[in-house]
């Protein structure tokens, strides 16, 4: 039965305490939809607006990723460390526990293995799919400049088009060819293309010269590729320089799960990432957590 109502004299309206109207605390998202802000939400921390992913998508297009063999054994004790998760709908289905309660952002392009051209990607899963798993986000490949570009972009806005319909945010990766420059003239124009045509964040490799300017002229967020493995220290120091120059945070795969102690690497990256913990001293918290 409802309440019995006795009227006004019986309740707290809280007259002398205006609304709040605060703003969404993510660059350039605060005209989004409610369910694609709280989806943000799960893969940003909203106390430091930053993010640690952990990537283990490398299966979509070359199999069993060294470090990967086996994700219930080496990956699922990692994952109290991370904000997110960046993953396939199989690896996810088969070995990811339901009960992790923060970001998955889905692998949701493919179709090329290493066997072929890469860039030939396509929209790899269905908008049904997308909503059944719960997932926070989901990633499209974007190969600018590459030999199928305008399907590549294609996809992207194919995605961003399900995706806000749904209230699911897109992950832009910025796919650079074998044989591009890798230089901030490059990504600025590729971060600045996936955001202009709909990605809600983007995800690019950090650059020593001119980085800040790709950050700059992003009107989304910037997260950090990882790349290839590289000694603790350098990827440390790597992801400070990218922290500093503006990213939201880093998205590292082998650079974590190749490592010597994946968990203590990863737990650096966040002293990193949310604390912005200089690279010496969260090596040598890497050090000490390694034992
Ligand atoms: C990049 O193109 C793919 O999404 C990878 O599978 C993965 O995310 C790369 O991670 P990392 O370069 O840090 O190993």
């Amino acid at each position: 039965m409802p309440e019995v109502d006795h009227g006004k004299e019986a309740k707290e309206f809280h007259l002398d305490v205006p609304a709040r109207n605060r703003p969404f605390f993510l660059k350039g998202s605060g005209a989004l939809d409610w369910g694609t802000q709280n989806r943000l939400s799960r893969i940003f921390d909203p106390a430091t607006g930053r993010t640690v992913m952990l990537a283990i998508d490398h299966g979509y297009f070359q199999g069993p990723t060294t470090g990967l063999e086996r994700v219930d054994v080496n990956i699922v004790p990692l994952l109290p460390h991370c904000d997110a998760l960046m993953v396939t709908r199989g690896v996810l289905r088969t070995m990811i526990p339901p009960t992790f309660a923060r970001g998955i952002v889905l692998r949701a392009s493919g179709g090329p293995t290493v066997l072929r051209e890469l860039s030939d990607e396509e929209i790899a899963v269905d908008p049904d799919e997308m909503c059944r798993l719960g997932v926070a986000a989901l990633a499209v490949q974007v190969f600018v400049g590459g030999p199928f570009e305008t399907k590549s972009v294609h996809n992207l806005t194919r995605l961003v088009d399900i995706g806000n319909r749904l209230g699911i945010p897109v992950f832009a990766v910025t796919a650079v060819g074998k044989d591009m420059a890798r230089d901030a003239k490059y990504f600025r124009l590729a971060c600045r293309v996936c955001a202009e045509l709909g990605a809600h964040f983007v995800k690019t490799y950090y650059i020593p010269e001119g980085f800040e300017t790709v950050t700059a002229s992003c009107p989304v967020p910037i997260v950090m590729a990882g790349g290839k493995k590289l000694p603790e220290l350098e990827a440390l120091t790597m992801a400070h320089k990218a922290i500093a120059e503006g990213a939201s945070g880093v998205d590292m795969g082998r650079n974590i799960f190749q490592s010597e102690v994946p968990a203590a690497m990863l737990q650096a990256v966040r002293k990193v990432v949310h604390e912005t913990m200089k690279p010496r001293d969260a090596f040598d918290l890497y050090k000490s957590l390694r034992g």
